[in-house]
């Protein structure tokens, strides 16, 4: 039998009726048409799915959309604020932090949630920091200077620091 549960996503209150072994991924690209948020594979490595449940970057194909009830919810498409991409958004677009962008919602998240943590990584500490996220094509290269980017931005403009 379905459940209502009420999540914040992207600063807009939602109501949802979910079967109780729904995950979140498919609450978040099925019921809210949220398909920034990918699906890469079935055993919870890829990192293709990860948003932000309050705060803390989470993969969301290994959480039931019951267990969110309640939850502040970020994905990519609320990451952008008043038509300015975030600047980890635009770090990745002029370091080409990407190629076929499978991968990018999910690796954008957890470097945002990487700098939240950490706002002056090394290079070991981003890689450690994205490491559950699996790219095909880049070699992590550009995502890397892509993330040193992004920290020396956010350092520079403190206002943008919590978006
Ligand atoms: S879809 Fe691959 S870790 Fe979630
Ligand atoms: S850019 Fe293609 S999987 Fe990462």
């Amino acid at each position: 039998m379905a459940e209502r549960i009420s999540l914040t996503v992207n600063g807009t209150a939602r109501e949802l009726d979910v079967e109780p072994r729904r995950l979140l991924v498919e609450a978040i690209r099925e019921d809210l048409g949220l398909t920034g948020t990918h699906v890469g594979c079935d055993t919870s490595q890829c990192g293709s799915c990860t948003v932000m449940v309050d705060g803390r970057t989470a993969k969301s194909c290994t959480m039931l959309a019951v267990q969110a009830d309640g939850s502040d919810v970020l994905t990519i498409e609320g990451l952008a604020s008043g038509g300015k991409l975030h600047p980890m958004q635009e770090s990745f677009w002029e370091e080409h932090g990407l190629q076929c962008g499978f991968c990018t919602p999910g690796v954008v998240l957890s470097a945002v949630g990487l700098l939240r943590d950490d706002p002056a990584p090394d290079e070991r500490a981003i890689r450690a920091g994205i490491e559950g996220n699996l790219c095909r094509c880049t070699g992590y290269h550009n995502i890397v200077k892509a993330v040193q980017s992004a920290a020396r931005k956010l350092a520079a403009a403190p206002a943008d620091k919590g978006r």
